[in-house]
């Protein structure tokens, strides 16, 4: 497949079918993906690989660190880590407020580069930025240290099957020549 094609057909899978992933596999595009572009080499990233054996403890350290999960939160943990495989993109934080948005903007072109080569393979992907996430428990079971942030959740796994691609506003619609 071409890139184009690639980039036009990758979509966010929802249903994923109930068959491991190898993690090689996913090491080996992750590997592909850190080639970002990223503001002075600082590689502002590091990566947690969550599959469904380990989803349980996490949700028990979880609930260890807390006490206790909101339903409706646990409702949105346990619909975000249906997938076979979820990776967790970490990002460490910046001192300095433009250097951390320059940061934000290599991971997110980092999981753009992972799910697009995901894609490539046959695997379907999904970014998620659930509320949980943001929460002192769920960063702690998860070992995040305090000078970083869970920046994003991607979920990955063989689809159940790939949604059609959501239409775009051609570029040009939005393009004035200066
Ligand atoms: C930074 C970012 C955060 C996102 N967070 C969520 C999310 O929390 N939940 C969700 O369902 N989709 C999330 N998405 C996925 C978008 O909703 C999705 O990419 C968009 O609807 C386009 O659909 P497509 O990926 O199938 O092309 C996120 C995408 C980005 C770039």
């Amino acid at each position: 497949m071409k890139l184009n094609e690639i980039i036009k057909n990758r979509v966010s899978v929802k249903k994923y079918l109930n068959e491991k992933i190898d993690t090689s596999m996913i090491l080996e595009l992750l590997d592909d993906a850190v080639y970002a572009p990223n503001h002075k080499m600082r590689e502002p990233w590091r990566f947690i690989l969550i599959d469904q054996e380990r989803k349980n403890v996490l949700k028990q350290a979880w609930i260890n660190q807390s006490g206790t999960i909101e339903p409706q939160v646990e409702k949105k943990f346990d619909n975000v880590f249906s997938a076979p495989m979820v990776i967790t993109f970490v990002m460490k934080l910046n001192q300095n407020y433009n250097d951390e948005i320059e940061d934000l903007q290599a991971v997110a072109a980092l999981i753009q580069n992972f799910m697009l080569l995901a894609y490539e393979r046959g695997l379907g992907t999904a970014w998620k930025t659930p509320g949980f996430i943001e929460l002192d428990g769920f960063k702690e079971a998860l070992g995040i240290q305090t000078d970083e942030i869970i920046a994003d959740l991607v979920m990955v796994g063989k689809p159940e099957k790939f949604p059609e691609p959501k239409p775009r506003i051609p570029a040009k619609d939005k393009v004035s020549i200066y």
